[in-house]
């Protein structure tokens, strides 16, 4: 209790010597807000608008915190291994091949000429660009624009940053209600700017419960997994599209039936990159307008289920495959670490580098009179 109160006190000393140093608010500040039933309660930072945590209940009726992150959650910027735990990912999620694009786009564009864009590259030795550069939105310090008991919303605005086009300026939602969580973006452009965006939540429905002894909750390989898409994006070697759209069908990306997340594994080696076990992938939905959920996740060990529903066209399952920082202390941190594949993202987004594959005709460029918006509903039930 003393720990909690000391703890407490000193981010709001923090808070109080960052607004009188910046005259603004300390981004790093937990904002908790509940269901009326008391079904779910998540806490966020204005710090990439990210979650910190997410509680829902298992089978038993006791509340676990589902997802990874940091005690500190400073960390979301001091933690060079830069996991992205939860947090609105912009202002283009995923890969850019070579850091570039143009408008209007084109395939391979030109080092140089007009409407060419160059956003700093910072994966794969510089090979692409992941996640809206080196200070996407996940990174940025969001405000705190209102709050109620249930929701909390809050704005960026990204004047130009890491080399995109114009300035965008984007709020987001987050609401839970009885047995679930809902987020939802709406954001406006000044010019012609390419826009995809991504909640990169990272689950563990056992909540890393590490009073068992039947039962690795540390790892997701025995979920059940869900996936409504026959088609997937094909890749390159550093995740970064090629072109091709290529059926699931006959591969270990085939989640149209509800599988073991690792029942294909020891086929799942290559497929999220050369000598990469796990996935990293980018699935298509198959409906064009989810009204039922497109992904859904459970857990045998807790009994715990998640549907997601979203209007987004296409979803990144990635199976933690580097995860490697050290755990909350509700998970039995900092001594126990978030090992690979213990934690498993799934991000609802957009084509992945469209931007890059005129040839797909999917339009990512926004500009004044087209807003772009983005809605996600994460329902939570339990099975015997
Ligand atoms: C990648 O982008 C850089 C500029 O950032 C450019 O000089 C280079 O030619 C591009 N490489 C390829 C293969 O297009
Ligand atoms: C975000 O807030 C932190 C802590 O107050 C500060 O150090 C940092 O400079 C801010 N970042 C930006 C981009 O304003
Ligand atoms: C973009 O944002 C910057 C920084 O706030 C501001 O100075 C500029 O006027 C904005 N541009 C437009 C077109 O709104
Ligand atoms: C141990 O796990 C069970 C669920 O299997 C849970 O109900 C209980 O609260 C846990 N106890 C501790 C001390 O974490
Ligand atoms: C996965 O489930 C099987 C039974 O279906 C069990 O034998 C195995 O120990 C489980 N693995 C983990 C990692 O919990
Ligand atoms: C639990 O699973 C993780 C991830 O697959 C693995 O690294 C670890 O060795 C497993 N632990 C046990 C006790 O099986």
């Amino acid at each position: 209790m003393l720990g909690f109160k000391y703890l407490a006190f000193t981010a709001a000393v923090r808070g109080v010597v960052a607004d009188l140093i910046t005259n603004e608010p300390w981004p790093f500040d937990v904002t908790s807000i509940s269901a009326p039933d008391g079904s779910v309660t998540a806490k966020f930072v204005s710090f990439g608008a990210t979650m910190a945590e997410l509680w829902v209940k298992d089978r038993t009726g006791v509340a676990h915190d589902v997802i990874p992150g940091y005690d500190d959650p400073s960390q979301l910027l001091a933690d060079p291994a830069h996991p992205v735990f939860n947090a609105i990912v912009g202002r283009y999620a995923n890969r850019i091949k070579n850091g570039t694009f143009s408008i209007p786009i084109t395939r391979d564009p030109p080092a140089d000429g007009p409407g060419v864009y160059h956003i700093p590259t910072n994966d794969h030795d510089g090979q692409d660009t992941l996640h809206g550069g080196i200070y996407g939105w996940d990174r940025r310090n969001w405000t705190l624009v209102s709050k109620t008991a249930s929701s909390v919303t809050y704005h960026h605005l990204d004047a130009a940053d890491e080399g995109f086009p114009g300035n965008v300026s984007a709020f987001v939602t987050h609401s839970v209600a009885s047995g679930q969580l809902h987020t939802q973006v709406h954001a406006t452009a000044t010019e012609k700017t390419p826009i995809m965006l991504t909640q990169h939540i990272y689950w563990n429905l056992d909540g890393f419960q590490t009073n068992t002894s039947n039962w690795n909750t540390s790892d997701v390989l025995n979920y059940t997994l869900h996936v409504d898409a026959s088609r997937y994006i094909a890749t390159d070697s550093n995740g970064v599209p090629t072109g091709p759209i290529l059926a699931v069908q006959g591969t270990p990306l085939d989640f149209l039936a509800p599988q073991q997340i690792g029942a294909r594994w020891a086929d799942a080696v290559d497929v999220c990159g050369p000598g990469c076990q796990g996935y990293d992938n980018c699935w298509i939905y198959d409906k064009s307008e989810q009204t039922t959920p497109g992904v859904s996740l459970s857990s045998d060990f807790s009994g715990i289920r998640v549907d997601i529903t979203s209007d987004s066209p296409a979803v990144q399952v990635y199976t933690g495959n580097y995860l490697g920082t050290p755990r909350k202390a509700v998970h039995g941190g900092p001594t126990l670490t978030y090992n690979p594949h213990s934690a498993v993202a799934i991000e609802q987004q957009g084509w992945i580098d469209a931007i890059n594959n005129p040839e797909w005709g999917i339009d990512q460029i926004y500009e004044p009179g087209r807003d772009f918006t983005w809605s996600t509903t994460y329902k939570f039930s339990t099975f015997p």
